[in-house]
């Protein structure tokens, strides 16, 4: 770390022992922030938390804070790039106009922001989907694979990211008060232990039959397979959801924090009205490539998994 965070604060790792959280004093998106440099931090598999750090809404944007404008097609309504489309909202252009522009300012406000906190990654991070999600996570009957209150890392069917990193910058927007409630898990490597003996290779052909058929956006690796079938197994495993180290986090309204989801075990418990910035940065860009997810299974398997 070049610069220590001066108004870090570690809060207590709680009983099961996890040491997950960085608390920031940070109440400013931009350059003049106290908080930089913090790149090892988070690559080390922290949720780093910022608690004063709002995402202010404009009087006339506080009535986006409804489902009502979502399409009822998907759960999310999002800003897409580089194209910048609109999607999943449905509404007079006006309003539709009005709710991208708050959506495109998270994305900037995101991205000034994660530039401070890790310098390095400069003209390297890329901007993906930048979503809002107004839906209240325990509200959803869902299958058990896309029940996300079972803690997960994050890792998706039809989008394989081929060992890409997966830095997402979130805020709770929520206006009645109500916390965004996690709880954390295990670090990475000692849940890549957990299920790695168990899982075989994928069938021969099957990634190139995916591709082909549409499935999935790119060829699925042995990377992404692993990844699959770590959120997969975790899921449909209800002793370790119930029983692994874990720890309770509530995100109070207007907290931003920032992770590496595709490393933090994390399950979303409870909360409405979400903002979310996802981030993409290829393995070798980062301080401790070995931290990564992709180093890490390859290390554990003693082989090259892209
Ligand atoms: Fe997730």
């Amino acid at each position: 770390m070049s610069a220590a965070p001066a108004a870090a604060n570690t809060p207590d790792p709680g009983a099961a022992g996890l040491d997950v959280v960085r608390e920031f004093a940070d109440a400013s998106w931009r350059e003049d922030g106290p908080t930089r440099g913090v790149e090892r931090v988070v690559e080390s598999g922290r949720v780093l938390v910022f608690p004063r750090l709002a995402f202010a809404l404009a009087d006339a944007e506080k009535r986006f804070l409804d489902p009502r404008w979502t399409d009822g097609k998907t759960k999310n309504i999002s800003v897409r790039w580089p194209s910048g489309e609109l999607r999943g909202a449905a509404g007079a252009a006006a309003d539709l106009q009005a709710l991208r522009a708050m959506i495109v300012r998270y994305a900037e406000q995101s991205e000034a922001f994660a530039l401070r906190l890790f310098p390095h990654y400069r003209g390297r991070l890329r901007r993906g989907n930048t979503s809002f999600r107004p839906f209240d996570v325990a509200g959803r009957v869902r299958s058990w694979r896309q029940d996300d209150t079972r803690m997960h890392v994050d890792a998706f069917p039809s989008n394989p990211m081929q060992g890409t990193r997966l830095l997402r910058v979130f805020n709770n927007i929520n206006p009645n008060g109500e916390p965004r409630r996690w709880r954390v898990g295990e670090p990475f490597e000692a849940h890549a232990r957990r299920y790695l003996g168990t899982i075989g290779k994928p069938l021969p052909g099957s990634a190139w039959l995916l591709q082909m058929s549409g499935i999935t956006k790119r060829r699925r690796t042995e990377y992404d397979h692993l990844m699959l079938q770590l959120h997969d197994r975790a899921k449909a495993d209800a002793t370790f959801q119930a029983t692994s180290p874990q720890l309770g986090v509530d995100f109070a309204p207007g907290t931003t924090w920032v992770c590496y989801s595709d490393q933090v075990l994390h399950g979303a418990l409870g909360g409405a009205h979400l903002m979310e910035q996802t981030f993409l940065l290829d393995v070798d860009d980062l301080q401790q490539p070995q931290t990564s997810p992709l180093r890490t299974l390859e290390r554990l398997a003693k082989r090259r998994l892209r």
